[in-house]
């Protein structure tokens, strides 16, 4: 029942760092199952979906803490492969948990999982190469029943490069017998962490960051140390934000080669960016140019964790401009909130037409996923007046306390709990 007040119209200025990537941090929580003993992972961002996959973990028996940047995992006394409907209804990422699950006991149960409703998000691609490699996979209603005594190494096509697919079948390959290939894999920087990580545990894989990953089964794994890489949605999200209020910040700790798309986008809007070794300087002061055309497609195009957050700044820009959404099917929903604040967007199937408007202005509006509610952050700081956003447990998901990042750049918001909420507490 929380929700942000901002009151827009302030230049975002000032430095800040960039914490580590929720969407690598995610398949390197589950691949930890796949080693028994103390494994230190550094860099370990505090959101909601991390929380959620730390209590998965410990349902499973895996001893987990979490102190500020360090996650401390030792799955040595796991007593069970199955994990609970209701908790793989709570992320879509549970299921990074069946591919090492399945590796490590020859079985793995779970369900459908949850998630951003941002578009069907099948698993048929995880469990066709699960399949491949040997494993018997029943569904029933929404359980679906793994089992393999041993899995074998084999040739697997992805129909589409996805990300998660690629992810559960690396981690249900490191151990199997012989090898396994997979092409038109999927090439973000999150799937070259996982390898790094896996490798360190003693796994042998190549070709991360290449359409075609190969992976040589070993016996085991051991346990290991990690630093995750620093989140490329959440600096791309702050860059857009500077833009969009015209200010100048400075990222440090980033890796600036994952942003090439964006930085690519974001010059051809008008807006200065410097580049330097791990440090990026965006300068914004004029009103953006609007961009012809840009399509969201698997890295290294213009990524869709992007979309709503850029739909923003091209709102306010001189000019129209076109995005054609590729990867998720329903991934426009922000687009009636940003009406409301006075945007002009018309969504014709995958595409959404966007007429710039120099301004926009204050609205109660909601965060129906994730980067839709960080898109209406930035909309929030740079529009004239006081916005509210609400339903913002999607944003915590995926970003560290973005009040407190955003008002040490100088924007003006907090959260506040619902008055509802408040009568309900004193009425206890
Ligand atoms: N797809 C299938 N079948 C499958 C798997 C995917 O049809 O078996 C389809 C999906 O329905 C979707 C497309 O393929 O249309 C892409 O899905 P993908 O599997 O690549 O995405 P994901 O693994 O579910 C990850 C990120 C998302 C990010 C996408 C695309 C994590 C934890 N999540 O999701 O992040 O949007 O890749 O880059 O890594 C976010 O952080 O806000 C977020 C949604």
């Amino acid at each position: 029942m929380e929700k942000f007040v901002i009151e827009g119209g302030r230049p975002l200025s000032g430095t800040v760092p960039i914490v580590g990537a929720k969407n690598a941090a995610l398949p390197i929580l589950a691949a930890t199952v796949l080693a028994q003993g103390p494994i230190l992972i550094d860099n370990m961002p505090h959101l909601l979906d991390i929380q959620v996959m730390l209590d998965i973990l410990r349902s499973l028996g895996v001893q987990a803490s979490h102190t500020g940047t360090k996650a401390l995992i030792d799955a040595s006394n796991m007593h069970t492969a199955e994990i609970t409907e209701e908790r793989m209804k709570k992320m879509r990422s549970s299921i990074f948990l069946m591919g090492p699950l399945l590796a490590r006991f020859g079985e793995a149960t779970v369900y459908q999982p949850g998630g951003c409703a941002i578009g069907e998000r099948r698993i048929d691609l995880h469990l066709n190469g699960l399949r491949a490699m040997g494993a018997v996979v029943s569904e029933s209603g929404n359980k679906i029943e793994c089992r393999a005594h041993k899995l074998r190494g084999a040739q697997i096509n992805l129909d589409f490069p996805s990300v998660g697919a690629t992810e559960n079948l690396m981690m249900a390959a490191v151990t199997a017998d012989g090898i396994t290939t997979i092409t038109n894999a999927a090439r973000e920087p999150e799937i070259t962490d996982l390898q790094i990580f896996l490798n360190r545990m003693g796994a042998k894989i190549m070709g991360a960051g290449t359409q075609t990953l190969t992976i040589e089964g070993v016996k085991r794994l051991q346990p290991c140390e990690h630093r995750i890489i620093p989140d490329r949605i959440v600096a791309g999200t702050l860059m857009i934000a500077a833009a969009a209020t015209r200010g100048h910040i400075t990222l440090e700790g980033v890796v600036p080669g994952n942003l090439t798309s964006l930085v690519y986008v974001l010059r051809r809007a008008g807006v200065q960016i410097g580049i330097e070794r791990d440090i990026i300087n965006i300068v914004a002061y004029n009103r953006p140019r609007a961009v012809e055309r840009i399509v969201t497609s698997p890295y290294p195009s213009f990524p869709t964790d992007l979309q709503a957050q850029l739909m923003v700044l091209l709102s306010l820009a001189d000019g129209g401009s076109i995005i054609k959404e590729t990867v998720f099917e329903e991934r426009f929903k922000h687009v009636r909130e940003l009406s409301l604040m006075g945007a002009d967007i018309r969504v014709d199937h995958n595409c959404a037409k966007i007429r710039g408007v120099p301004r926009l202005y204050g609205a109660t509006v909601e965060a129906t996923d994730l980067r839709a509610g960080a898109a209406l952050v930035i909309a929030g700081l740079a529009a004239v007046g006081r916005t509210i956003v609400q339903q913002i447990h999607h944003i915590d998901r995926g970003y560290e306390s973005i009040e407190t990042l955003f008002t040490r750049l100088g924007g003006h918001m907090e959260r506040t709990i619902s008055i509802k909420q408040d009568r309900l507490a004193s009425s206890m």
